[in-house]
C-alpha cells in the first residue's frame, strides 16, 4: 500500500527486510544510513568476517543476513586487503534498544501488532509504528521517527515515542556499535570509546590515515542516562516510568564527522553543541525546506498512474538523496546504500546519472565532472601502468582516481569510460556552460593522446583499430573494434582535435587526433551494425538449454567460459551506441540492430532494459516500451525479489528518469539540438506528465497531454521551442500551448527522424 508520496510497509517481513533496507536508505549526499531498524534483531550479527572475493558481481553470493547495517559517508573508504580501495561501513549509531521487564523488543520474536513502516518521498522522514505485545501483559505503543539532516551535514535526528494501556517500567538504551564490518573485513585499525558528559557518549574510529569522530545525544524530560561499553558498543541506558496513556518521547542526535589523525581536542568542534537551542521540530522543518527546495527543480508529476507516479518519485528520491555536495566525491554504483561494488564510481555517473542533474541541478552535475579533472593525475598514472601515453580513467576508480577494480577483465580492456566522461564533458558544456571545456581541456587532450598510443593500425593505414576491447557487454571479453567504444572515442578525439586548435597545441598531433578519429572503423554487414569485428563468429548461446530459471541471472547458471565463446550479450551494446548518438543511424539501422541483439541480451545488467526502452519508443514499439517502463522503473522497489538488498541501482534511478524525460516526453539533448524540442509519445496510460527542465540556464515548466503541450518560461529572458516540430517564442513568463500530432507510424516518422 502506497501513497503517491512515500513508500509504505504494513507487516514486517525478516526475507524481505534487506531489500528494504536499501530501498529505504536515508541521506543528504554526504551522510547515508540503510533503512534498518533501530533495535536492530537478535541472530544478526555485523562482524561476521569473511572473504569476499573479487569475482564477478552479477553472478555472486552474498552472505545470507536477515539486515545489513549501512553508515556510509560519500567518499570515506579504506583499504580492503584482497578488494583495493572500499568504502567503509562505519559503525552503527541509530541503536535505540527497548526492554520491558527482561523482554528484548525484537520485530522477529516478539508480538506485533498494527505494524506500518513509511519512507516520506518528499522529505526522507522514516518513521514506524507498532503496539508490541509484552510477555509481562503490557501493550505497549512504540513509534520511531528519524531523518538524516539536510541542513547540518553529519547530523541524524531521532525520535522515540513510547506509551503503554497500563503503568509499567521500561528500560532504553541508546548507542553507538563498531562491531561492523565491511564487506568481511574490519576496517577499523582503533575503536576508542569515553562518555562525554551526563547525556552524550563519543566514539572514534581509526581508518587508515583518517578517523571518524561520532558524538550522540540522548535527550529526555525524564529519567537518568547511565553509560555503558563492552565490546566495540557504548551508550546510555536509563529506565522510564510509563504511566498509563501518557506518552514519554526521547530524542537522539548523532554527529559523524571525519578528522585529522593529529587532532586531539576536538569534542568541541562538532556542530551538534551548537543545536541546543532547536528542538525536534525545528530541525525537522528546515530539513523539510531544505528537500522543498530540492523538489521543486526536479519532480515529475504524472496524471492517472500512481504506480509510476509512485516509482518515478522513488528514482528522483534516491538522486536528490545522493547529489553530491562536496568537491572530490561522486555517486558511487549503489548509490551509497550497500557494500557491494565497494563505494567506487563507474561510467554509471557519465552516462546514465549525470544529465538528471544537467536539466535539474546544473551546479552538482559540475560536481560530479570536476572530479573527473581533479583525478586526472591517477588517470595519467593509470595510461603509464599500462604503457600508453595521456590518461586512461580506471574502470573503477576511488577517490583519488586510481583503478580499484581486482578483476583483470575489467580493469584491463573496459576502456571505454575514459571516452564517456568525455562525452559527458561535452554534454555539460552544451547543456550548461561552454567555458567547460576549457576548464578540462587537459584532460580532454590527455585522454586524446592516450587513444593515440592505444589505436593499431591497418596494415596498409587504412583503419586504426581498437583491439582487445570490452565493450559495455561484459559477457564479450576481448574483442576488436568494439562499435560502442569506437564511436566514443571518435568523439573524444574530435574533441582533442577541436580543443588542441583553440590552444594552440602541437599541429603535428592534432592531424593524429582528427585522422584517428576518421579512420575508427564501426563494424557493420549491410544494414546490422556489428558489436565487433568478430561477433558473428561467436556460438549460439542456446538460452533455452542453459537459462532454464528466467528469474535469475544467465551468468549464475552457466560457466564465465561460456559466456565468452557465445553471441549472449549482459547489456545493451550496439543500442547503447544508437541511443547516445541518434542521429548517427537510420530508423532501418536501428530496427535491424534491434531484431539482431535484442534476443541474444540477458539484461544482467540493470543498465541494459531502460536503453532497450529508448529504442522501443524510437521504433513506435509501444507495448514494448511500456513493458520495459514497469520493469526499469519499479526494479528497487520490487523488495520481494531482493532487488535493493545490496543497494539502490542509482543507474537505473538515472536512466528512469532519462526514459522519461528523453523518452516519453521526447526531450531532445543538447547534445542534439541547440533549441528546447520536444517530441512526445506519452504512455496511454498515463493522463499528463509535468516537470521542470533547466535549458542552458532557463528554467521552464512543461505539461504534456496527448496532444497538447504546455510550456511556461520561468526565467527572465526569451527561449526558443520546438514541439514536434511546431516552433515558437515564449518571452518572460509567458506560457504558450503547442497542438502536436497524435503518434504515427514509424514509416511515416523516417523523414522527421533521420
Ligand atoms: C555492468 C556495468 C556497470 C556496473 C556497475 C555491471 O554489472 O555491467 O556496465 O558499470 O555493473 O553498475
Amino acid at each position: 500500500m502506497n501513497s503517491e508520496w512515500s513508500l509504505q510497509q504494513t507487516y514486517f517481513s525478516a526475507q524481505e527486510f534487506r531489500a528494504s533496507e536499501g530501498l529505504f536508505t536515508q541521506g543528504n549526499g554526504y551522510l547515508h544510513i540503510r533503512g534498518s531498524l533501530e533495535e536492530h534483531l537478535s541472530d544478526c550479527p555485523q562482524n561476521v568476517e569473511y572473504r569476499r572475493k573479487p569475482t564477478n558481481v552479477t553472478a555472486e553470493k552474498f552472505p545470507n543476513i536477515t539486515s545489513r547495517w549501512g553508515t556510509f559517508i560519500a567518499g570515506f573508504m579504506g583499504k580492503h586487503p584482497i578488494l583495493n580501495s572500499q568504502i567503509v561501513n562505519l559503525p552503527y549509531v541509530l541503536g535505540l534498544k527497548i526492554f520491558h521487564d527482561g523482554e528484548a523488543l525484537d520485530m522477529v520474536h516478539c508480538e506485533i501488532a498494527s505494524y506500518s513502516r513509511q519512507l516520506n518521498l518528499r522529505n526522507g522522514v522514516l518513521s514506524r509504528s507498532f503496539v508490541w505485545r509484552t510477555v509481562s501483559g503490557p501493550i505497549i505503543t512504540v513509534r520511531f521517527e528519524r531523518f538524516i539532516s539536510s541542513t547540518h551535514k553529519g547530523i541524524v535526528v531521532q525520535r522515540l515515542k513510547l506509551s503503554s494501556d497500563e503503568d509499567t517500567n521500561i528500560q532504553v538504551q541508546g548507542g553507538i556499535d563498531a562491531d561492523v564490518r565491511t564487506n568481511g573485513y574490519d576496517c577499523f585499525s582503533e575503536v576508542f570509546m569515553e562518555s562525554a558528559g551526563s547525556n552524550k557518549v563519543y566514539c572514534k574510529v581509526k581508518v587508515d590515515g583518517y578517523s571518524m569522530g561520532i558524538l550522540s545525544e540522548l535527550i529526555s524530560d525524564s529519567g537518568d542516562w547511565e553509560y555503558y561499553q563492552f565490546s566495540k558498543k557504548n551508550g546510555l541506558a536509563s529506565i522510564f516510568e510509563l504511566k498509563k496513556a501518557i506518552e514519554i518521547v526521547i530524542e537522539k542526535r548523532t554527529e559523524l564527522k571525519k578528522i585529522g589523525l593529529e587532532k586531539e581536542d576536538f569534542l568541541a568542534d562538532f556542530e551538534l553543541e551548537d543545536l541546543y537551542s532547536l528542538t525536534y521540530e525545528n530541525l525537522l522543518e528546515e530539513h523539510t525546506k531544505q528537500w522543498d527546495l530540492k523538489w521543486r527543480d526536479s519532480d515529475i508529476c504524472i496524471e492517472n498512474d500512481p504506480v509510476s507516479q509512485l516509482a518515478i518519485r522513488t528514482s528522483i528520491y534516491h538522486l536528490l538523496r545522493t547529489e553530491v555536495l562536496e568537491k572530490g566525491v561522486s555517486i558511487d554504483a549503489k548509490g551509497y546504500a550497500g557494500e557491494a561494488y565497494y563505494g567506487r564510481y563507474f561510467w554509471d555517473t557519465e552516462i546514465y546519472i549525470l544529465p538528471f542533474y544537467i536539466y535539474t541541478h546544473p551546479m552538482s552535475a559540475q560536481k560530479l565532472l570536476d572530479f573527473r579533472i581533479n583525478t586526472l593525475d591517477g588517470a595519467k598514472e593509470n595510461a603509464r601502468k599500462y604503457g600508453y601515453s595521456g590518461a586512461r580513467y580506471p574502470w573503477q576508480t576511488d577517490i583519488h582516481g586510481r583503478e580499484c577494480c581486482a578483476n583483470w577483465q575489467y580493469a584491463d580492456h573496459e576502456i571505454h569510460v575514459t571516452a564517456d566522461i568525455v562525452y559527458a564533458i561535452l554534454h555539460y558544456s552544451k547543456a550548461v556552460k561552454s567555458s567547460y571545456l576549457n576548464e578540462a581541456s587537459e584532460l580532454i587532450i590527455e585522454t586524446g593522446k592516450y587513444w593515440l598510443s592505444r589505436i593499431s593500425w591497418s596494415e596498409n593505414n587504412s583503419t586504426a583499430n581498437l583491439l582487445g576491447v570490452m565493450g559495455p557487454d561484459e559477457y564479450t571479453l576481448v574483442s576488436n573494434n568494439n562499435a560502442y567504444t569506437n564511436r566514443m572515442v571518435k568523439l573524444n578525439l574530435e574533441l582533442s582535435a577541436h580543443i588542441s586548435k583553440l590552444t594552440g597545441k602541437n599541429n603535428r598531433e592534432i592531424k593524429m587526433f582528427e585522422e584517428v578519429a576518421q579512420k575508427l572503423p564501426i563494424p557493420r554487414k549491410g544494414d546490422l551494425i556489428l558489436q565487433c569485428d568478430e561477433f558473428e563468429t561467436f556460438a549460439e548461446p542456446e538460452f533455452d538449454k542453459y537459462w532454464q530459471d528466467r528469474s535469475k541471472p544467465f551468468a549464475s547458471q552457466v560457466s564465465q567460459e561460456r559466456l565468452y565463446r557465445t553471441k549472449c550479450l549482459k547489456q545493451a551494446d550496439v543500442l547503447m551506441m544508437m541511443y547516445l548518438f541518434p542521429n548517427d543511424f537510420t530508423n532501418q539501422e536501428v530496427k535491424k540492430a534491434w531484431d539482431y541483439y535484442y534476443p541474444y541480451t540477458t539484461h544482467d545488467s540493470s543498465l541494459s532494459l531502460s536503453i532497450h526502452g529508448f529504442i522501443a519508443l524510437r521504433l513506435r514499439m509501444h507495448e514494448k516500451a511500456w513493458e520495459i517502463w514497469r520493469k526499469v522503473s519499479m526494479l528497487d522497489l520490487d523488495i520481494k525479489n531482493g532487488s535493493a538488498a545490496e543497494g539502490i541501482h542509482i543507474a537505473s534511478c538515472g536512466a528512469t528518469w532519462q526514459l522519461a524525460v528523453f523518452g516519453f516526453a521526447g526531450m531532445k539533448t543538447s547534445l542534439e539540438t541547440d533549441i528546447l524540442t520536444f517530441d512526445p509519445i506519452l504512455p496511454k496510460q498515463w493522463k499528463s506528465m509535468s516537470f521542470r527542465i533547466n535549458w542552458k540556464g532557463q528554467k521552464v515548466f512543461v505539461r504534456l497531454y496527448h496532444d497538447v503541450c504546455k510550456i511556461k518560461n520561468l526565467s527572465n529572458g526569451n527561449i526558443q521551442v520546438n514541439v514536434s516540430g511546431a516552433r515558437g517564442k515564449l518571452n518572460a513568463d509567458q506560457e504558450a500551448v503547442f497542438q502536436y500530432r497524435p503518434d504515427v507510424e514509424i514509416e511515416a516518422l523516417e523523414e522527421v527522424t533521420r
